[in-house]
């Protein structure tokens, strides 16, 4: 007699399984981009500018042809000859892919040689010869829209200035009313700095097209690859269906991953040209100075407040500094991606944004580094306005976030920006992180240590992140529209592989997926494989960025199996000899609703699908479903910091960091803490080490790992985690929301909450990030704020 299963025991949802994938990584044999050689294989390497802003007079490439084992140099030249100088972006602008008449910014791609060996390739990229006239360069929005800016993109039509885009949302004139009727209004201007992903492994491909069967595979690090496969379609001009796309391991991609950058297509072309398979692996500095960069957008905004703290509106403004292409992924209807997703968890009946992109003479950036395109930028501007708004009122942090979240009775909530969120429990998330961090107390000893000359600060952060896009009546990359897909086959012995649409880079979906599977099916994990990232066997998706991959992709997992279990009913009703409504289901097995005992597994139903299916019955047991989820999924999270500042130095230290994450059902909870551990990390390191900027003339500033800190063990402060808040997403079908991104979007708030509120006697309002020591100091010492946006002070 067969029994229902232990979830639990058979690695299903809330089992905190080891993640299979690490078998290979922590034995060094994962498959990465660079560690496949194919026969034949030449490599690539490219020619960056040195300068931001010049026109190319001329470009000799004479000496890099002669030196042995260089077998082609391609420049912008030949490129346009064969309409491939430019390609378009993933944001409806143009992106030049080798350089023809200007440069735009520094590191920007001019030439590739492509030769026996990488290092025969960069000597000749160094025997190119290129003469450049400097042109008058632009680092930041202000001096793009300034009168008599040089207009950075002359190659376009129709672009007479710098601005890429201007945008707006919510209700302007409702939102100037509820200002006029304010008691108090509270201001507040930031920059969020431009920050880098900086993944281990950069980026790269090998482009291997065969003439004799016109077909072309890509290996490369891409964290879309369909979308990738139908941008190479595109650009190329190759019929889609000759076109493999192959993502391999990835070592980390953080949103850096995505777009297209101008090294795939040149090694596509080179392949094609030679016939041979043509490497091409970014080495670190080419990554961090070339690469999507995130974040670098300037907020200003304000709040209107009754004396009581309830708030009434908020006006925002953002100048997002793009670079010199629009190149990141954007829904197309959303220029500033969701950045209008922030206040979200605050019941605030009207509010308005505006919104202006221009081009300077810096890398493309905007990518959604770990966020769902501009929500790290929009929280950390709602959590930061929120404590100068309780600051201002003289209220509590806690009471004044309390008293304004939207009630767990009111959802779904429609916000004044026109998102609807799903579920939460705020106030208790907040209760709970209060609690675990000793509030009350730690404000007594904050008080105590100050009469001591002692600056201890606590900094409050929340976010609701927007996850999952989409659903398809708003969401499109390039007008394709966003949802997912996964294919189940369950073989004849009751082992199954699933594949999906979705590419992970290190998150674990080769074990959360296969849970899944075991959840709905009761088939172990352990007998579940899960495969991603290879275009000719994996249903068509949109990618892993964005925390996406749980909301849409592990939906349509639990879809699919469950298309596959209407299926074992039937089979199970012909094995059983009853009618199929007389059949129950409990985990792993369906059974006869009169005599329980009468039952059989999900196994014996797989074996009946190949052996002995009823007449008429088609044969095998596979399913595909695509996924278009009804709503993004809305997870919250409370994050508190606690921080020692030493007025001497501006050094500060973290005494301790309380996150309490709600993301629903929770499929693998060591990797949900594992997602969270490495967000706030990451949250850390933005806060206070990471320091890439421009000086005058465009050159990037912090272009190297020695400027720009990537953290360590040594440097990363704990973490006290707490998940007793569980609130399911009532249209996800297994409840879960998005986790990858949230600490490390509502994180870095936090951080700089803190040491502001341990230095609130000095009247400063803002610091801007990184908040090095210097800034720190300067800020306590002269009792002023502190702007890091470029052009930086002129000792810097
Ligand atoms: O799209 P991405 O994989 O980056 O983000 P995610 O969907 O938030 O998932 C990150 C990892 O956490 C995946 O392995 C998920 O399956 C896992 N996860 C989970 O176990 N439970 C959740 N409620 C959300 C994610």
């Amino acid at each position: 007699m067969s029994q229902a299963v232990d979830e639990i025991k058979i690695g299903g949802i809330g089992a905190s399984r080891k993640r299979v994938e690490d078998n290979r990584f922590i034995r060094g044999k994962g498959n990465y981009t660079d560690d496949i050689v194919l026969p034949g294989m030449l490599h690539m390497e490219i020619l960056r500018s040195p300068l931001a802003h010049a026109r190319i007079k001329s470009i000799d490439a004479t000496k890099a042809w002669d030196i042995p084992g260089v077998h082609l140099v391609l420049t912008g030249e030949m490129m346009a000859t064969r309409n491939l100088a430019w390609m378009p972006t993933l944001s409806y602008d143009t992106q030049a892919v080798l350089a023809t008449d200007k440069v735009r910014f520094q590191g920007q791609e001019v030439a590739c040689v492509i030769a026996d060996d990488p290092y025969i390739a960069k000597d000749a990229c160094e025997a190119i010869v290129v003469d450049y006239e400097p042109l008058p360069v632009i680092v930041n929005p202000c001096q793009a829209v300034a009168d008599g800016a040089p207009v950075i993109r002359d190659d376009k039509e129709n672009q007479p200035d710098n601005v890429i885009y201007d945008w707006e949302v919510g209700d302007r004139d409702g939102t100037d009313r509820a200002f006029a009727a304010a008691d108090l209004v509270s201001k507040l201007e930031l920059h969020y700095p431009r920050s880098h992903p900086s993944p281990i492994e950069c980026c790269g491909s090998i482009a291997d097209f065969n003439r004799a069967t016109s077909k072309l595979t890509v290996y490369m690090t891409t964290q879309a690859p369909h979308i990738i496969r139908a941008a190479v379609a595109m650009v190329a001009e190759l019929p889609e269906h000759m076109i493999r796309i192959i993502s391999p391991d990835i070592g980390g991609g953080f949103g850096n991953k995505v777009p297209v950058y101008p090294g795939y297509v040149c090694s596509i072309l080179a392949s094609i040209l030679l016939e041979r398979p043509v490497k091409w692996i970014e080495d670190k500095s080419g990554n961090l100075i070339s690469t999507g960069f995130a974040r670098d957008v300037y907020l200003k905004g304000e709040m209107a407040l009754r004396r009581n703290g309830k708030i009434l509106a908020v006006r925002m403004h953002t100048d997002a500094d793009h670079g010199a292409f629009f190149s990141d992924a954007q829904p197309s209807k959303f220029k500033i991606g969701l950045m209008h997703s922030a206040f979200a968890a605050y019941d605030i009946p009207v509010a308005h944004l505006t919104a202006r992109g221009t081009y300077s003479n810096k890398a493309p950036g905007g990518v959604a580094y770990r966020c769902s395109f501009r929500v790290t930028e929009a929280m950390f501007f709602q959590e930061r306005m929120m404590q100068a708004a309780a600051a201002d009122l003289g209220m509590d942090q806690a009471a004044f976030r309390r008293m304004n979240f939207v009630p767990d009775e009111a959802f779904p909530h429609r916000t004044p920006f026109g998102f609807l969120t799903d579920s939460g429990q705020y106030a208790k998330c907040l209760d709970v992180g209060l609690k675990a961090a000793d509030y009350e107390n730690f404000r007594r000893q904050q008080a105590e240590a100050r009469s001591r000359g002692r600056l201890l600060g606590l900094g409050i952060s929340t976010m609701t992140e927007p996850l999952g896009a989409g659903n398809s009546r708003e969401y499109d990359i390039l007008g394709i529209k966003m949802f997912d897909s996964a294919e189940l086959k369950v073989h004849m012995t009751g082992k199954a592989i699933v594949r999906t649409g979705a590419r992970g880079q290190g998150q674990g979906h080769e074990t959360t997926w296969a849970q899944i599977v075991a959840h709905e099916l009761g088939i172990p994990a352990e007998d579940v494989v899960v495969e991603e990232g290879d275009t000719d066997t994996a249903p068509f998706g949109m990618g892993t960025y964005a925390s996406r991959s749980t909301p849409v992709a592990g939906a349509a997992v639990a879809m699919v199996s469950r298309k596959i279990r209407a299926k074992a009913r039937k089979l199970a009703a012909h094995l059983l000899e009853v009618s199929e409504e007389d059949i129950e289901w409990e985990l792993g097995r369906f059974y006869v609703r009169s005599a329980p005992d009468r039952g059989v597994t999900i196994q014996e139903c797989a074996v009946a699908a190949y052996a002995n299916m009823p007449d008429g019955m088609e044969p095998g047991l596979d399913a595909t479903a695509y996924y278009d989820p009804p709503n993004l999924t809305w997870p919250f999270a409370v994050y508190i910091v606690t921080v020692e500042v030493d007025p001497e130095t501006g050094v500060w230290d973290v005494l301790n960091m309380v996150a309490v994450d709600d993301c629903g059902v929770r499929i693998n909870p060591m990797i949900v803490e594992g997602q969270i551990m490495g967000g706030l990390t990451e949250a850390y390191a933005m806060s206070n080490m990471q320091f890439i900027t421009f000086d005058a003339d465009g050159n990037c500033v912090g272009a190297n790992y020695m400027d720009y800190l990537l953290p360590t063990a040594w440097e990363t402060p704990g973490f006290e985690l707490h998940s007793e808040v569980v609130t399911p997403c009532p249209h996800h079908p297994i409840g879960a929301k998005g986790i990858g991104e949230c600490a490390a979007v509502g994180g870095p708030a936090a951080f700089v909450n803190a040491v502001l509120d341990a230095i609130k006697d000095t009247g400063v309002r803002n610091i801007d990030m990184p908040l090095l020591p210097d800034r720190v100091w300067e800020a306590v010492t002269y009792r002023r704020d502190v702007s890091g946006a470029p052009p930086v002070r002129s000792d810097d």
